[in-house]
């Protein structure tokens, strides 16, 4: 069975990423989807809820999984016993990063290797970073993110507001 990991921080998922979900999907027989909880970053989203967003605008879906994931991303992937990692280029600034992360992911586990889908044109503009800034001034982040991220991005910045 040839398994799949599509990580990254999601934080929160958008239209971009959903895009890359299901395309990748499609060229293995189960895709997970790693959300990275990293310790020394602060998320808008804790991963739970990051997992939670995901699973809920996944549904249709069939063959992927949703978890979050600490450590080095070989590590997991070789827990999870994929050996193919996917990642989306969305322009040339994204490559150099991606290709140096998918360098050093092959050095550290020969086994696996990165898989790049380009992300649709109509997201290439599209990034995490930016839903969080718009949301944050309630901009509309409606064709950015599914309607269930978009009010949860929202009701976040509402109670940080609140305090
Ligand atoms: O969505 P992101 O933030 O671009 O995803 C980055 C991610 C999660 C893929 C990357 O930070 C990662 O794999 N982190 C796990 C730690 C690790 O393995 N680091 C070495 C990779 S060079």
């Amino acid at each position: 069975m040839r398994v799949g990991i599509y990580p990254g921080s999601f934080d929160p998922i958008t239209f971009g990423h959903l895009d890359i979900i299901r395309r990748s999907s499609k060229l293995v027989d189960e895709l997970i989807i790693g959300v990275l909880n990293n310790s020394e970053k602060t998320p808008l989203f804790t991963a739970e809820e990051r997992v939670n967003l995901i699973k809920s605008v996944t549904k249709d879906i069939k063959n992927i999984k949703i978890e979050s994931f600490d450590g080095l991303l070989v590590d997991y992937a070789s827990l999870k016993r994929a050996n193919v990692i996917f990642r989306g280029l969305r322009a040339v600034t994204d490559f150099e990063y991606e290709l140096q992360m998918a360098q050093l992911n092959h050095e550290l586990d020969s086994e696996v290797d990165t898989v790049f889908l380009t992300t649709s044109v109509k997201y290439a503009y599209l990034s995490s970073s930016s839903v969080r800034e718009i949301g944050k001034y309630k901009g509309d982040i409606h064709t950015l993110v599914p309607e269930q991220v978009a009010e949860a991005v929202y009701k976040k910045f509402d109670r940080i507001e609140k305090g």
